[in-house]
């Protein structure tokens, strides 16, 4: 058993929370606030016990520095400010003297929030890479570390897996609820066990296919996700990924678990994104793109899913964030709905489309985590989890 924030006595100590703050954003606009909405509990529960708090998180991926300009938390730390009801303090540098004094001044129930953790790769990739010289200066800002980044645990990162190994460290309750409801997903004996995904994050999730068809009965693969596998099968769908690479990963699952994968049949496709057609799997050529999966995929989907007992779904089947390419996604949300299907839907992008497309109270639990998720389901355990002290 792990420590939690309730372990912990706060009043008058610099409490440092890693949350994951890392929602949508564009042009600075926040297009889905539900991880900030799920970080509040625990910020709340440290503000009430008199600690002095500082967030940290990362937003996007920063690889260059134009790209510090498109994923700053600046306007996270106002929507902070407006659901806790007092101003949340901002710091522009991510390590400095500056914020080292901030954080020294920081009087009880004060919060400051840390820009983008990852800003601090530009410089060699420290956070993502673990860098313990920034791990421990990190740490030097408060007395005790909090986890409550659920959605970022299984990333090895400075801010995750680091700063736990300088300071007693315990989860919020955010990671802790979220445990609980994977667990009980996991644990159940129910079947058929279905999992469905999707998405574009394909190098994230291809590798953890093979130990989730071990658990699942069937796997259902829609959006990119499904590309690597159909152009392995020899059909000419445009495929973002590097489907060479994957070749003969896919083949080996698809020769191994042939009763268990299922690949969409149809697409509704574009060549200029303004015509859009329906097209047969055969009929697609290198020119059509495919923006969400057709009437015969969702049918066939919908087959399995009225069969299932638990469904983990991670990833949308198509462009949901257009009208015309949200129909795949939303048709397999009602079906799961209304055969009230025990769903955990996991992951930023399948929650925001569960949002946006009305199915926000539908399901048993919409998880902010996604490649979380699948890392958990897959391994049982989450490295950003195995950092934190266990319980005396
Ligand atoms: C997520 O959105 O899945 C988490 O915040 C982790 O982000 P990442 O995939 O960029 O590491």
């Amino acid at each position: 058993m792990k420590k939690t924030i309730k372990d912990f006595e706060l009043k008058g100590k610099t409490v440092i929370i890693r949350c994951d703050l890392n929602v949508p954003m564009i042009d600075g606009t926040i297009e889905d606030d539900t991880r900030i909405r799920s970080s509040l509990r625990t910020i709340k529960f440290a503000i009430d016990a008199s600690a002095k708090v500082i967030l940290l998180s990362h937003l996007g991926r920063v690889k260059k520095d134009a790209d510090k300009i498109t994923n700053s938390l600046y306007p996270v730390s106002i929507r902070l400010s407006k659901y806790l009801g007092r101003e949340v303090l901002f710091s522009y540098d991510t390590r400095s003297d500056v914020l080292t004094k901030r954080a020294q001044e920081l009087k009880e129930k004060d919060i400051l929030l840390i820009e983008n953790t990852r800003f601090e790769d530009l410089d060699g990739n420290k956070e993502s890479s673990c860098d313990l010289e920034l791990a421990k200066y990190w740490s030097s800002l408060g007395d005790i570390f909090i986890n409550d980044a659920y959605g970022s645990c299984h990333r090895r990162h400075a801010s995750i897996v680091g700063i736990p190994q300088y300071l007693p460290s315990g989860i919020g309750f955010l990671v802790d609820k979220e445990l609980k409801k994977i667990d009980a997903i996991l644990n159940s004996k129910t079947h058929p066990f279905i999992v469905i995904l999707g998405g574009k994050k394909i190098a994230d999730k291809i590798t953890l296919i093979e130990r989730l068809l071990e658990k699942c009965d069937k796997l259902l693969i829609g959006g990119a996700m499904s590309f690597p596998f159909l152009k392995t099968l020899g059909y000419d769908v445009v495929d973002s990924s590097n489907a060479k690479e994957y070749q003969s990963f896919c083949q080996s699952v698809l020769k191994k678990y042939a009763d268990k994968i299922v690949l969409p049949s149809d697409f509704l496709t574009s060549r200029d994104n303004q015509n859009i057609e329906i097209k047969n799997i055969n009929d697609i050529s290198e020119k059509d793109i495919g923006y969400d999966i057709g009437p015969k995929t969702i049918k066939r989907f919908e087959e399995e899913i009225k069969k299932a007992k638990r469904v983990v779904i991670n990833g949308p089947m198509g462009i949901f964030e257009d009208k015309r390419f949200a129909h795949g996604t939303s048709e397999i949300f009602k079906v799961l709905d209304k055969n009230k299907i025990k769903t955990l839907v996991g992951g930023g992008d399948t929650a925001s489309a569960a949002n946006s497309l009305g199915y926000a109270s539908s399901f048993y639990h919409i998880s902010t985590g996604g490649g979380a998720t699948l890392k958990y389901l897959e391994d049982g355990k989450l490295v950003g989890i195995e950092a934190i002290d266990d319980k005396e």
